[in-house]
């Protein structure tokens, strides 16, 4: 089963995403968290793709498809996957079809977590997260056992640069302009869901897996 999930910065793609590949036994490739591991390891991809970050943009294409390519195409991905991040422009999201169609192979479902811009901006700056494990926290609705400290793996949790609410103002900009665009492309598709990220996570995990069976 491959799946993409859609949705604004702050929607829950990475949360719904973690729940998804534990149920069905698939591995969870966000983007983001390969950015956020280089940038800590500060290898040449992490610097150059911290320049963008950090002001809310999107790294440019050429840096992000050639990984996303490479990371599916690794063995415990044979069976599927669900992308959490990929693609976020059109021009990605044709460089991931073409692949997959070269080995006769397509996206199952693209789910969108849909929730309004007035929530996202709380929900962000509320947010920690883990760079060791790619855990995520939120200290009001999801908090860690331990203040700041990693339930999975005993590391810091940290706020995000880009989670500043000036630079969520401008992720959300970017959003609309690049990335929403892919909800009428994966429409056109055929394999558009939609589901109320608004609700309580769980909420939206039965949700999903409704969708999924
Ligand atoms: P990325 O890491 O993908 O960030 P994003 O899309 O902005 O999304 P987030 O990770 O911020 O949000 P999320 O939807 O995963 O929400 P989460 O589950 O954490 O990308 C970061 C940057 O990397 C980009 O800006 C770009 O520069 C670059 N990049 C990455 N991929 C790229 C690509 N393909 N091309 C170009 N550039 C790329 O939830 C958010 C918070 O809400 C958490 O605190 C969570 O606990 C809480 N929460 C989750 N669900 C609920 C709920 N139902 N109710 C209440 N709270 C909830
Ligand atoms: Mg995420
Ligand atoms: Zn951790």
């Amino acid at each position: 089963m491959k799946i993409i999930m859609l949705g604004a910065p702050g929607a829950g793609k990475g949360t719904q995403a973690k729940m998804i590949a534990e149920k069905y036994s698939i591995p969870h490739v966000s983007t983001g968290d390969i950015f956020r591991a280089n940038i800590k390891n500060e290898t040449p991809l992490g610097m150059e793709a911290k320049k963008y970050m950090d002001e809310g943009k999107l790294v440019p294409d050429e840096l992000t498809v050639q990984i996303l390519l490479d990371r599916v195409a690794k063995e415990d991905c044979a069976n599927g996957y669900v992308l959490d991040g990929f693609p976020r422009t059109i021009p990605q999201a044709e460089v991931l079809n073409d692949a997959l169609e070269k080995m006769g192979d397509k996206i199952d479902y693209a789910i969108d977590v849909a929730v309004p811009d007035e929530n996202i901006v709380n929900r962000m700056s509320g947010r920690r997260a883990c760079v060791t494990c790619g855990a995520t926290y939120h200290i009001v609705h999801i908090p860690p056992k331990v203040e700041n400290v990693c339930d999975k793996c005993g590391s810091n949790l940290i706020l995000r640069d880009d989670d500043k609410p000036e630079t969520v103002l401008n992720r959300l900009k970017i959003y609309h302009e690049q990335t929403q665009p892919l909800i009428e492309y994966y429409t056109a598709k055929g394999v558009l869901k939609t589901v109320d990220g608004t609700k309580d996570m769980k909420d939206v995990f039965a949700d999903i897996v409704s969708i999924l069976g």
